[in-house]
């Protein structure tokens, strides 16, 4: 039995959203994928496609290393531990989820289960590719088990996990992930808007250095308790309206703003910063789509809206287009 959950595009709103203020997000046709079934030697079996990694650990083991990451969580929260030290293995958020998600049902198990995980959401860029991986494995285990699972068992679940790998998220990913379509998140909850359509392009810059725990921990250091949260919400709400009516000059426009507080808070990298103005020279808008970096070259994902002659400049930068489009449905069963 197999089950899909989709990746997403943040198209205002980013780390803003982490303080309470709205982001603007489509779920995109980029998939993570769980595939589950039964075995016979009373353990669970991960299997990483993509990663070429495996592991197999009895409950017992699980529930050990349920604690461990546990204890590294609260050191995050009491400023002992970096956020990449609380999770040392890929699998571990994968393991952790399960055995969570195990004792959280209160199933008892009469035999193991395999785990494979595949996705062709690039990693660390951006697009949620965590997130939907979690929320695949989340939908495959419901349907596995047989349980009617309402909206907020699958995102309570996945917000636990995506909680040790990014620190202090906003949980945006796990919800469009699960939900699908385009919305508007705020504190947890989102109002469905209908998908923007404008063109767009997604372009890959590459995985930034920085992860998007990192990015968000150095952001609360400095802008924490700033206003400018104020300005991006005002920002994300020029955008929505500019989407909804499809005009492509405000869209631009807002576009451009929501860059220019990014570049504020430090998440887009110089040579990022120096292809977006080039971007905007040659008539267009474009701003980093995720959480950014804070060191290296690369940011991930950069939204462009331009026309078709950008595509030299993209390519002359070496970059990425990814062709993307909206997913209404978010994690099912395929
Ligand atoms: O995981 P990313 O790179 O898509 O970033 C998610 C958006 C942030 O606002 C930076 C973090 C969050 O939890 O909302």
């Amino acid at each position: 039995m197999k089950a899909i959950a989709p990746g997403k595009i943040i198209l205002s709103g980013e780390h803003a959203v982490v303080y309470g203020k709205p982001a603007l997000v489509m779920a995109v046709n980029r998939y993570a994928e769980a595939g589950i079934s039964g075995n016979g030697d009373a353990r669970v079996h991960f299997e990483l496609v993509d990663f070429d990694e495996n592991s197999s650990l009895t409950i017992q083991a699980l529930r050990e290393l349920k604690g461990r990451l546990v204890r590294n969580y609260q050191m995050f929260l009491n400023g002992e531990l970096g956020i990449r030290e609380v999770l040392k293995k890929p699998f571990h958020l994968f393991e952790f989820l399960f055995i969570t998600f195990l004792d959280g049902v209160q199933i008892k198990l009469d035999r193991g289960v395999n785990i494979r995980l595949h996705s062709d959401i690039p990693v660390g860029s951006g697009m949620g590719s965590s997130a939907a991986t979690l929320l695949s494995v989340l939908r495959g285990l419901a349907e596995y088990f047989g349980l009617d699972f309402k909206p907020d068992d699958y995102f309570n679940y996945g917000f636990e996990a995506e909680k040790l790998q990014h620190g202090r998220p906003s949980g945006v990913d796990p919800y469009v992930s699960l939900h699908g379509g385009f919305v508007r998140f705020q504190n947890k909850r989102a109002q469905k808007l209908p998908m923007p359509e404008m063109p767009f392009y997604i372009v890959n810059t590459g995985v930034p250095q920085s992860t998007t725990g990192e990015c968000v921990a150095h952001v609360a250091e400095h802008f924490a308790h700033s206003p400018i949260w104020d300005d991006f919400e005002a920002v994300a709400d020029e955008m929505q309206r500019a989407l909804l009516k499809s005009d492509l000059v405000e869209v631009k426009r807002w576009v451009r703003a929501n860059n220019r507080l990014l570049t504020t808070i430090g998440v887009v990298p110089a040579s990022i910063q120096e292809f977006i103005s080039h971007i905007e020279k040659s008539g267009g808008a474009a701003k980093i789509a995720g959480a950014g970096a804070i060191k290296g070259d690369r940011a991930g994902m950069v939204l462009v809206f331009a026309d078709e002659s950008s595509n030299e400049l993209i390519s002359r930068y070496g970059f990425q287009v990814m062709n993307v489009k909206g997913d209404p449905l978010g994690a099912r069963i395929v």
